[in-house]
């Protein structure tokens, strides 16, 4: 048989034995022995050039050489196929299925919602300070017109750490800290923790988050605290929301209102979330008393005030339909990812 005929054979024996070894990895590795092998059937092959007629030794070489290489890199992909066959087995991997996407962390609700109010006031000029958590007795009480043994003080329950130290019971202080070391014009909002020591439901919770609202100047008045406070109403709550001031009491306050939104869950016809009132309280306010400018030395003759305090917590709960405070603090994922 002439050579050219002996390699075609071989390949076609070949492609039918690796068809037979099925993708084995035992079969694949006896037939690379058995043709590429020292003394495998490829080799054996090549002392024949040297009987073929010398012009067709070359073609001899290359087309053997061929063999050689063709037969080397099919068992090279057969091997590699069966391995990673072999893999996904051990794994069980089904390649078909969907991926899983990775879980990407937000913000919290209560973030989300501090940030909108910060947001807004922004562009109003207002500019964001915060102040510390941990609080005197002077900056929490004293110096916002509530003197010791005066009654106002069990407007709100206090965590004690020591005798003048408490957990701030609201942002307020943060009003006296910012005049001690700004002349007005004075623009503040203050977003921040706030602790009560109350007894815990769905409504109430030992802390909370507060934003505070200043805003001092000449001139400033009643007016502008009703236009701010109103403004600020239709954009975070919508065009539709309607406002109403109550008439109320703070100590750092006079006159003291206290300011209603109309529900935004039933837009005011009355539902379980507003207690069928039609109104949802969001916030404290008034004209800065006139007493707290001595603790910061304003002229008071010159210099007349807004200031605010909003609930977040309330906000968020109406804004985002949830039922129970606590959920904002138990930090179950089940509940923040639905954010
Ligand atoms: N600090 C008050 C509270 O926590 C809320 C408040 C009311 C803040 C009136 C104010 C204000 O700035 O003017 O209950």
């Amino acid at each position: 048989m002439a050579l050219s005929d002996e390699i075609n054979a071989i390949r076609q024996e070949f492609s039918q034995a690796l068809k037979n070894a099925d993708s084995d990895p035992d079969a694949l590795e006896d037939l690379r022995i058995k043709y590429l092998g020292r003394n495998g059937k490829v080799q054996q092959l090549f002392p024949l050039i040297g009987q073929a007629a010398p012009d067709q030794r070359p073609r001899m070489g290359k087309l053997l050489n061929e063999l050689k290489d063709t037969i080397q890199q099919t068992l090279e992909d057969s091997r590699e196929q069966a391995e990673r066959r072999q893999q996904e087995q051990e794994l069980d991997l089904d390649v078909t299925l969907p991926g899983k996407q990775p879980y990407v962390g937000h913000d919290h609700p209560l973030v989300l919602t501090l940030q909108e109010m910060e947001n807004i006031f922004a562009s109003m000029g207002f500019v964001s300070v915060e102040g510390p958590e941990i609080e005197t007795d002077y900056y929490n009480f004293e110096a916002l017109n509530i003197p010791r043994d005066h009654p106002a003080r069990d407007m709100q329950d206090t965590f004690y750490l020591e005798d003048d130290v408490v957990l701030r019971t609201h942002t307020s202080p943060v009003q006296i800290r910012v005049m001690e070391q700004y002349q007005p014009p004075v623009r503040i909002v203050v977003p921040g923790r706030v602790y009560r020591n109350e007894a815990i439901s769905a409504r109430s919770y030992c802390l909370f988050n507060q934003v505070e609202g200043l805003y001092v100047d000449e001139g400033v008045t009643f007016a502008d605290l009703k236009g701010t406070v109103e403004a600020f109403a239709k954009r975070f709550f919508g065009p539709s929301a309607n406002i109403r001031f109550r008439p109320s009491f703070f100590p750092f306050t006079e006159p003291s209102t206290e300011v209603d939104v109309s529900c935004m869950i039933c837009g005011g016809t009355g539902c379980r979330v507003c207690k069928y009132q039609g109104w949802v309280e969001i916030l404290g306010a008034g004209m800065v008393d006139p007493n707290l400018y001595q603790y910061v030395g304003y002229d008071a003759e010159k210099y007349t005030g807004f200031a605010f305090g909003m609930g977040v917590d309330r906000i968020a709960l109406n804004k985002y339909g949830v039922n129970d405070i606590r959920l904002f603090y138990d930090s179950d994922l089940r509940f923040l990812r639905q954010f």
